[in-house]
């Protein structure tokens, strides 16, 4: 059997080191070039070992520079497109970073795998596109209504990854995640945000009344969806990849304190995020006809992971600083004027 080399891109963030992690643990024959630009959010260190593994070669560069990404794709029979701009409240300040990566960018990836012939193109999209449900799910044939540059940004990749479907028959797959939560998230989202802030009894900015709803997936179980639409996906076609978890930010927020024994009055009220999407919630048929469930609960999910980020000071700490802070002055003018 050919070994299988996978492309994947953004793979020094969040969910694209734990994929990466993943895909090397369960293949030993496989090989991986992680082409990650490090922005603000990708960081060597999220690659922990696998960053020594001869199997393993890493390509700092920008899914934009079409002459790098096609020198460095050459041979690759999988690409896995994890890189973006991710941030939501960071896309309402700038769309123009995120209308560049995410939408130029998954272009030029698209043009290099069709040069190269590859067997799978994965183009990793959000459930975000979907914009908001006040209730029941979105299934893959609901319309895309996103809210928000960041939504937007990943729907109009979604629209070309499947005109290169529909026209060059070229096969790609498209997942559509929920909420991601786990190791390694940088600590401008808000599980990772709300733990590191507790854990030294610093203010939890709640967005307006801290009811808008969430799907949580535990990035592991995001990995292994990947993994079975890789495997079994029809070509052309989209799954959606949910926690089946839903929560209130209020929930997750009194699930952090109690888990690290820290008093409610941490919570303040922060003005509401522009273009708020009150709830996502995700039916996911297509992929659980594929044999796939999450594992866990998210009970058991969520103290792992606040137990990993008690654990990891010395990651996250690095990642507080400097830009961070600047951004998070700008980002929660409201702190400033509450006292601690
Ligand atoms: P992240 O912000 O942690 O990581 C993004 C990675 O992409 C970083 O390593 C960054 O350096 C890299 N990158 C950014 N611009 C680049 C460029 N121009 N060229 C090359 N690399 C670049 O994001 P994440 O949370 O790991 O999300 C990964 C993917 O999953 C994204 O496409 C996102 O839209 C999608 N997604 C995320 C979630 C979630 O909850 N985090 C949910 C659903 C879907
Ligand atoms: P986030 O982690 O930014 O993910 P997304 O916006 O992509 O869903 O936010 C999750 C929820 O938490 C969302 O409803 C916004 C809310 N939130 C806050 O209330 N305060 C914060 O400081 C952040 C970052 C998010």
């Amino acid at each position: 059997m050919k070994i299988r080399t996978y492309f994947i891109a953004g793979g020094a963030g969040f969910i694209g080191s734990n994929y990466v992690r993943h895909v090397m643990a369960k293949r030993p024959d496989c090989r991986v070039v992680v082409f990650d630009k490090l922005t603000y959010a990708g960081n060597r260190a999220n690659l922990e070992d696998e960053i020594m593994d001869e199997r393993l070669r890493f390509v700092q560069g920008d899914i934009c520079d079409r002459f790098l990404v096609d020198r460095e794709m050459r041979g690759c029979d999988v690409v896995v497109n994890f890189a973006a701009e991710t941030h939501v409240d960071r896309s309402i300040h700038n769309p123009s970073a995120f209308i560049q990566t995410d939408i130029l960018g998954t272009h030029v990836l698209l043009d290099a795998a069709r040069k190269y012939g590859v067997k799978r193109y994965v183009q990793i999209s959000t459930d975000e596109v979907y914009g908001s449900i006040e209730e029941g799910l979105f299934t893959e044939t609901s319309p895309i209504q996103p809210s928000s540059p960041y939504s937007a940004s990943k729907a109009s990749a979604d629209l070309l990854v499947l005109s290169y479907w529909r026209t060059y028959q070229m096969p790609v797959v498209i997942t559509r995640a929920s909420n991601n939560f786990g190791p390694f998230q940088h600590p401008e989202k808000l599980i990772p945000l709300f733990v590191t802030n507790a854990m030294d009894d610093k203010p939890l900015p709640m967005y307006g009344d801290g009811l808008n709803v969430r799907d949580w997936l535990y990035v592991e179980d995001h990995c292994r969806g990947i993994e079975t639409v890789i495997e079994a996906g029809e070509k052309g076609a989209i799954y959606n990849i949910g926690g089946m978890c839903e929560k209130t930010n209020i929930e997750v927020t009194r699930k952090i304190l109690e888990t690290l024994g820290k008093p409610e009055s941490l919570i303040r009220r922060v003005t509401d995020r522009p273009g708020h999407d009150r709830r996502y919630a995700l039916a996911c048929e297509p992929l659980v006809a594929l044999g796939w469930r999450p594992l866990e609960s998210w009970e058991v999910r969520m103290e792992q992971t606040i137990q990993w980020y008690v654990d990891r000071r010395d990651w996250w700490e690095a990642l507080r600083s400097g830009e961070f802070e600047e951004y998070y002055r700008r980002q929660y003018p409201d702190l400033a004027k509450q006292p601690d």
